[in-house]
C-alpha cells in the first residue's frame, strides 16, 4: 500500500501502439482527462484533432508535445454544445485527415450550487457542454461512420464512439444536480447510441471516471486535509490520475475490445463500491 498517497505519483505506463492509422477527436483537449487522452492514443499510434474553446495556448501546447512524440495532432476550437461549431470541427477534421475512427466525448464542465441556489443559467450551461455537447459530437462521428463504412485494414468497426461519463452517472451528488444529471444522461445516450449501432459495427461504451487529479477537483486533492477526506471515498487508497482513463480509452478503442459495446468502464479506485460498507456498515 502507498504510504503517502498524498505525494504519490505512479510511474509512467507505456501505452500500447494498438491504434495505427486510426485517428481520433477529442473533445475539450487542452487540459485535465482530455488532454492525457489525446496524449495517449498519439501514443497509441492515432493522429489526434485536439479540441479546445477559448485561447488556443493549452491545445497548442498539447499539440506541440504530441509532434515532440512523433505523433500527428491538429487542434480545432468549438464549442461543443453549439450545433454549427461542432459540426463545422467534424468537416474540418475529416477534411485535415482524411477520415475519422474515435470519437472520445470527454469536454465537460461543474458549476456547483445547492438545488436552491441554482439558476437555469447553471443549469442549461451544464447540461448544454457535459449531454448536449457528447450527443451532437456522437451525430457528427456516426454520420461519418456510416459513410466511410467497414475498413478491415484498420479496424474491424467502422467506428468508436467513447463518452466520458463518472462515478456521478450513479452515485447521486447533492450540490450538483446539474452535473449527476448531466452524467446520468450520458448514461442512457451512450447504451441507447450503442443499441441503435450496434448492427452498423460502431461501437459505444462509457469510461466513468472517479476522483482524478485534475484542474475540475483540485478542491478536493489539493491539500493533505481535502486528500485525506477524499481516500476515505476510495477504497484503493490513491486518487486516480489523468493516465488511468487515458490507458483505459486507448483499450476501449483498440481491437481488444471489439465485442464490447454499450458498456460503462468505472475507473474509480473502487469509489462505486460502496465503501462505507468496508467496515460492516
Ligand atoms: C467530478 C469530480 C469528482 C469526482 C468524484 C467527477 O466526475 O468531476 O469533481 O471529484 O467525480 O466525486
Amino acid at each position: 500500500m502507498v504510504t503517502d498517497p498524498f505525494t504519490a505519483r505512479l510511474p509512467r505506463r507505456t501505452i500500447p501502439r494498438v491504434l495505427n492509422g486510426q485517428v481520433a477527436l477529442v473533445t475539450g483537449a487542452s487540459s485535465g482527462l482530455g488532454k492525457a487522452t489525446a496524449i495517449g492514443l498519439a501514443a497509441a499510434g492515432a493522429k489526434v484533432v485536439v479540441n479546445y474553446i477559448g485561447p488556443i495556448t493549452a491545445a497548442d501546447e498539447v499539440v506541440r508535445e504530441i509532434g515532440e512524440a512523433g505523433g500527428e495532432a491538429l487542434a480545432i476550437e468549438a464549442n461543443v454544445a453549439a450545433e454549427s461549431e461542432v459540426m463545422a470541427m467534424f468537416t474540418a477534421a475529416v477534411k485535415h485527415f482524411g477520415a475519422l475512427h474515435i470519437l472520445v466525448n470527454n469536454a465537460g464542465m461543474q458549476r456547483d450550487a445547492a438545488l436552491v441556489d441554482m439558476t437555469l443559467d447553471q443549469w442549461n450551461t451544464v447540461i448544454g457542454v457535459n449531454l448536449t455537447g457528447q450527443f451532437l459530437c456522437a451525430r457528427e462521428a456516426t454520420r461519418i461512420y456510416l459513410r466511410q463504412g467497414i475498413n478491415p485494414e484498420i479496424s474491424a468497426a467502422a467506428g468508436k464512439i467513447i463518452c466520458i461519463s463518472s462515478v456521478h452517472e450513479v452515485i447521486p451528488w447533492a450540490g450538483h444536480v446539474n452535473y449527476a444529471s448531466s452524467k446520468g444522461g450520458i448514461m442512457m445516450l451512450m447504451k441507447t447510441m450503442a443499441q441503435e449501432l450496434a448492427h452498423h459495427r460502431i461501437r459505444v461504451n462509457s469510461v466513468a471516471p472517479g476522483a482524478i487529479r485534475t484542474p475540475i477537483n483540485r478542491e478536493a486533492w489539493s491539500t493533505p486535509e481535502a486528500y485525506e477526506k477524499l481516500l476515505k471515498l476510495m477504497p484503493y487508497q490513491r486518487i486516480g490520475e489523468p493516465d488511468d482513463i487515458a490507458h483505459a480509452v486507448v483499450w476501449l478503442a483498440s481491437e481488444g475490445a471489439d465485442y464490447v459495446t454499450g458498456a460503462t468502464l468505472f475507473v474509480d479506485g473502487g469509489m462505486t463500491l460502496y465503501p462505507g460498507f468496508e467496515d460492516n456498515g
